[in-house]
């Protein structure tokens, strides 16, 4: 239930409290990288380093190596900090855990809230390595009663009953929008809805018809959960999906979505997508 996986609020409060007395830095600006995008952290200058063990509470990645660590620094003269791998439901981490930094993030005094990820293309006048803004959302987890906010509500982090019809920023949308046209990327700059699966298998042909005719434009197995707990504490939020294959809705169609294609096209655009954080980062 979601009773017998959430957090106390002391155990955010010693996560946070343990970071704020080891990081010299006090950023207003979270991001979390997708899968495939943590090179963005690598970018970071004057940088303070946590494995996730090091820190207390914090869940373990299942991944090894860099992809399992939080990178406080600078980033083009603006103080964030990075979460250099997510979490993700499908690894078998309950929603609580999958969710847990950001409610670390906002008791560290973050208000912004960045994150990307990796997703399939849904609308057909997308193409493979676009970047699409996140304009909103469909939980579908949360349809089938996968909800970081189930359980018991702490309204020392917000409401029991959080309005969700805002929940990206369209101030931010619209400074990401001048951004890309200032660096040359508006062509292949997009805006839409994205839609989260648990994951971790592609959809069937049949589902992405289906998530076609629910108003998905992209679908991918992340962020949504992060983005409804941030929402519910305040966090201001932007979204970018990196869009690194189509999806394939007719059964005629030979082609296969792979993790190898949707890596390489990651690796083709990750430097146009870390410009872009980038560039917006100094405008906040
Ligand atoms: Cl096609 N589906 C899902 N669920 N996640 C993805 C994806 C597709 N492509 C990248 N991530």
């Amino acid at each position: 239930t979601g009773e017998s996986c959430s957090y106390t609020y002391e155990e955010y409060k010693e996560t946070a409290d343990w970071l704020l007395t080891h990081a010299k830095q006090r950023p207003k600006v979270a991001i979390i990288c997708g899968s495939g995008l943590g090179g963005l952290a690598d970018l970071l200058v004057e940088k303070t380093v946590f494995p996730y063990a090091e820190i207390p509470h914090f869940p373990q990645s299942t991944v090894e190596g860099h992809d399992g660590q939080l990178v406080f620094g600078e980033l083009n003269g603006k103080l964030c900090v990075c979460m250099q791998g997510r979490f993700h439901f499908y690894e078998g981490h309950s929603i609580a855990k999958v969710t847990y930094p950001v409610r670390v993030f906002y008791l560290l005094g973050v208000d912004t809230l960045i994150v990307t990820n990796a997703a399939g293309g849904l609308n057909p006048k997308f193409n493979v390595g676009d970047i699409m803004l996140i304009r909103d959302h469909i939980n579908l987890p949360g349809f089938a009663g996968i909800n970081p906010l189930c359980g018991q509500n702490d309204d020392r982090f917000g409401s029991r009953f959080p309005c969700m019809s805002d929940a990206y920023d369209r101030d931010l949308l619209r400074l990401a929008q001048e951004t890309a046209q200032e660096q040359g990327c508006a062509a292949f700059l997009q805006q839409g809805v994205y839609c989260m699966l648990a994951g971790p298998m592609y959809e069937t042909v049949a589902e992405c018809r289906a998530l076609r005719i629910l108003g998905a434009e992209a679908v991918g197995m992340s962020t949504v959960p992060e983005v409804v707990l941030a929402r519910h504490c305040g966090l201001r939020v932007l979204g970018f999906s990196l869009i690194t294959n189509k999806v394939v809705t007719d059964y005629e169609s030979t082609e296969r979505v792979s993790h190898n294609e949707v890596l390489e096209t990651t690796r083709m655009r990750t430097k146009d997508l870390q410009k872009l954080v980038s560039n917006l980062l100094s405008k906040l």
